[in-house]
């Protein structure tokens, strides 16, 4: 079942969300709901989606990790950062039309829960560890225009949208 994806200003894409239960994760209900929302965000033409962005807030991400191979990750967390960063251009689903560019670490290593409920050390870089922090951010009620140094709103644009 696809989910409706809110946009700004809803203030429900500002709210931090609320880390998930363990015992939750291996639930019909909460397999489902993983399952919803990777659908949702292939529909959307989306290389990632975040939990806050259907309304719900609750610590969940998925991510397309290249060759359409979905990812869901729950309580995700950063636990450490390249000193090096980038400049990277970034849409997202529920800020329609803009795009801007944002300082990013180039390569993170973040920790979390998988869809089977266990501990998975994602350790990445390159389009991945953008899709990471960006889907982290929307988490803790952040959005990427408000880390954005130029914001630029286009139309029609072929970047993925996170
Ligand atoms: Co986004």
């Amino acid at each position: 079942m696809k989910h409706t994806i809110i946009t700004e200003p809803n203030p429900l894409l500002r709210k931090i969300s609320a880390p998930v239960p363990v015992g939750k994760i291996s639930t019909p209900e909460f397999q489902k709901l993983l399952d919803d929302m990777t659908e949702t965000m292939y529909i959307a033409d989306g290389v990632g989606l975040a939990a806050p962005q259907i309304g719900l807030s609750e610590r969940i991400i998925i991510v397309e990790t290249g060759d359409h191979k979905p990812a869901a990750y729950i309580n995700p967390e950063i636990i450490k950062t390249s000193f090096r960063t980038t400049m990277s251009e970034e849409g997202c689903l529920s800020v329609p039309g803009i795009y801007g560019v944002v300082k990013r670490h180039r390569g993170v290593t973040a920790k979390a829960l998988d869809r089977t409920g266990k501990e998975v050390t994602i350790k990445t870089g390159g389009l991945f560890a953008i899709i990471l922090q960006h889907e982290i951010d929307h988490l803790n009620g952040i959005l990427f225009i408000d880390k954005a140094e130029k914001i630029h709103s286009v139309a029609e644009r072929a970047n993925p949208k996170i």
